[in-house]
Order: structure tokens, then sequence, then C-alpha cells
């Protein structure tokens, strides 16, 4: 395995928080993602459904687990269901779990092979009254393909009619949105990498590079440090493309006295981190891109301040936004008039800084959470604060990852990338 795996403790203390939060008498079943198709017999890597993984540990496709915490069997409160392996198996197709290691990665006891499922399903479900399936209620969520889990649910609902069915998603969303220390762990060593891969690539910066070679810096560094890579599809956006908030061609060159924005995350052991800086092409920012950046910069940290148990995320978002229209102001954007006469559904500042300030991060890099509920500690939250001046061909964005606390500050996990307009020429001037 490329990543150290966290204890078997903290699966089961996850396991065990959901099934605090089940109703009497149910069952709960979580798939594996699918290994998606591309073309002909090629497909694209595996990636774990974020749940089942939290849950279990498990990294293997057509896994499944099944918590029943009322059984009357001790042995069938926790099955794993495994996709069979033996010698023959393990020539053609390498290394995967047995059910001895399945059981010393996840603590489950009664792990069986795939082919069980469906009989033992049955008999358990004909012993419980509820059934939690696991749709996907994330509020970003939009996708048309049909998962694994969503053909189970449909085949659930036909197999158990008579039954009632549960969400699981709302305890999973609240669940995995408060981090233990050993999951803040690994997001600490994905953003570490992350850092190892910035500074690479602080050597490398030059007008007449091409995006993607800077990508590429990231991605060697990245995969040398035993992350499978990008937590999400990295933006390198130079000069004007900065601007368009969703870049992701990477194509471009690199010119003389553009500022090149960079929002990139290693993952590590399925952990996201989510970083973004910018950097002078060639070495020394303008006056004017150090004047915008040092705005961003002052925002991002008036704003991390800001992330306390009990604040209401919209609440916190018109705070930043407020902080960023005083900035938007002296910067010669907007003016106190444009404040006066803004549309409160579409205030003046959005002109400019037109996205969230943070999100919940973590398994996912935009990751579960209910944004309407007070924040906690152990939340970790990104703090993201923008200015976009595409008349100018200016776009900054500075992201780092910070953690709740219960009293004082949050951590920020980023705090030893460097960040000031100082400690980036110095680097690059090296
Ligand atoms: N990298 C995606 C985001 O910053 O939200
Ligand atoms: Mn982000
Ligand atoms: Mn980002």
């Amino acid at each position: 395995m490329r990543y150290q795996p966290l204890p078997a403790d903290l699966y089961k203390k996850n396991r065990h928080k959901f099934m605090a939060q089940m109703k009497p008498n149910s069952i709960a079943v979580f798939n594996s993602n699918d290994i998606y198709p591309i073309s002909a017999d090629s497909t694209l890597p595996f990636a774990q459904h974020r749940d089942i993984f939290y849950l279990t540990g498990v990294d293997q496709e057509e896994s499944i687990l099944l918590l029943f915490p009322d059984a009357k069997d001790p042995k069938n409160r926790e099955i794993l269901f495994l996709k069979e392996t033996n010698d023959h198996i393990k020539v053609w197709e390498g290394e995967k779990l047995t059910k001895e290691k399945a059981t010393e990665l996840t603590g489950i006891e009664n792990v069986h092979w795939l082919q069980d499922f469906e009989a033992l399903l049955k008999k358990l479900a004909f012993q419980a009254e509820r059934i939690y399936i696991n749709t996907n209620e994330h509020y970003r969520a939009a996708t048309e393909v049909e998962t694994r889990e969503d053909r189970f649910i449909k085949k659930a609902k036909k197999m158990f009619p008579g039954h009632k069915f549960e969400r699981s998603n709302p305890i999973l969303q609240r669940l995995r949105s408060v981090k233990e220390p050993e999951e803040i762990a690994q997001i600490q060593k994905a953003c570490n990498i992350t850092e190892a891969g910035f500074r690479r690539i602080l050597d490398k910066v030059q007008p007449g590079l091409k995006e993607y070679e800077l990508e590429a810096e990231f991605a060697h560094e990245f995969l040398r440090q035993g992350s499978k890579g990008f937590a999400y599809t990295p933006i390198i956006a130079s000069g004007p493309n900065a601007n368009v908030l969703h870049y992701i061609q990477n194509d471009a060159e690199i010119k003389d006295g553009d500022l090149i924005l960079m929002d990139v995350g290693a993952e590590y052991g399925n952990w996201a981190s989510d970083m973004t800086r910018c950097v002078p092409a060639n070495g020394k920012f303008s006056p004017r891109q150090k004047e915008v950046y040092e705005a961003v910069l002052r925002v991002k940290d008036a704003a991390a301040k800001m992330l306390k148990p009990g604040v209401i995320w919209a609440d916190y978002q018109d705070k930043v936004g407020r902080i960023m229209e005083k900035e938007l102001i002296k910067l010669g954007l907007l003016t106190e008039e444009d404040i006066k006469n803004e549309n409160p559904e579409w205030p003046a500042y959005k002109k400019y800084f037109m996205h969230g300030t943070s999100h919940h991060m973590g398994l996912d890099t935009h990751d579960y959470g209910i944004l309407e509920e007070p924040m906690q500690a152990g939340m970790v939250f990104t703090v993201e604060p923008g200015i976009y001046i595409p008349e100018e061909g200016i776009g900054v964005r500075i992201e780092d990852d910070y953690v709740i606390q219960e009293e004082g500050e949050p951590v920020n996990l980023m705090k030893s990338i460097p960040i000031t307009v100082e400690e980036i020429e110095a680097l690059m001037a090296k």
C-alpha cells in the first residue's frame, strides 16, 4: 500500500458513532464505488467511495459493509463482504484483501466473500424493520452516473417492499464533518505533501513554460511522496486565465509579467488537501499585483479568525463580504456609492469576489457538512477569498485549510507553506 492506513480503532469508533444514531432494529448497507469504464477494456483508476472508507478503511472495489447493531447473533452486528481472493486470483489480479488482513485493517471479525451477500442480507433483513440506504445528498452533488450504491438502493427496495427505508447520509454528513485527531493527522500529511510540491515549483517557474509543466512538477512530487496524486483536478492559471474560476485546461504559455494562480492539493490515503497560491512568472510581483495579493491575504487572515464553534456559515460569509468590500474600495474597484446602491441579493463585492469563502474539507475536497448548522471544534474548513479583475488580467485567490478549535483561533494546517509576497519573492530569487 502506498500510504500508512489509520488504525482499526479509528474505523471501529466511526462505526460506533454511526450505529449510535441508527433507529432500533435497523440494518445499514454501504457499497464501494464501481471501477468506471472508458471503452474497450480500459478503465479509470479505482477511487473508493468515501463513506465505506470512513467506516472501514477498505480501499478496494466490490466491497460491502453491513451494520445491524441489534442483530440477535453478535457476530452479525458488523459484516464485511469482499471480492474473493485466492492463489489463482492473486496471480492474475495481484494482492487483494484476505479475510485475515481485512480484519486487521477494519477491526471487523465477520468477513465473508461477496457471493454470500444476498443470502445473508435476506436472512438478516427479515429480522429487521428498517434498512438505511445511502443516497448522495451533498449540496454540490450533480451526476448522471448511476453508482453501485444507487443500484443497490433500487434492488433493496424491490427485494424488501415491506420494510421502512431510512437515510444514512444526514448521519454521515454530521459525523464526517467533525474530524478525529487521527483524521486530522492524515489531512496534515496531505498538506505537507502539497507544501513539498509548491516548494518544488518555486524553483522552476519562469516565463515560456506551459502551465502543464508546473502541473507535472506537482504530480512528480506528490507521487514521489506516496500520494496517489491530486485531490481534485488542479488549476494552473496564468495571467487572465486566473479569472476563469474552474480553469483546468492548464495548456497556456506562461508570459513574463503574468501572475500564476495555482489551486492544487495532494491527496494522502484518500484524505484531501486544498491549497491556492499565486506567484509571479518572473519572480517579482508588480506593484498592482502586490497590492491586490496583499488585500486578499488580509481578508484570508481576518476570515480565518472568525471560524469558531457556534458560527453559522451564511453569517460568516456575509461578514467576510463586508471585509472584502473595504479592500475593494481601497483598490479603487468599488466606491461607497456602489455599496449604498447595491442589490442585497447580490452585494457589490460579488462583482470581484463571486464565490464562497469556505467549504468543509476532508475525505472529499468539498467535504460533507451541513452548512446551516453551527460550526464545531474538529471541523476542517478552507479559507479562500479571491479578487478577480478581468479588465486588468489579474486574478488572485489564496487558500489554506484550518481546523476549528474549542477555544481560540483555528489551527492552520498550511501555516508552513510560503504565503507572503516577501517569502515567495525570496524563494523564487534563489
Ligand atoms: N479546489 C477547489 C476549491 O478550492 O474549492
Ligand atoms: Mn477550496
Ligand atoms: Mn482550492
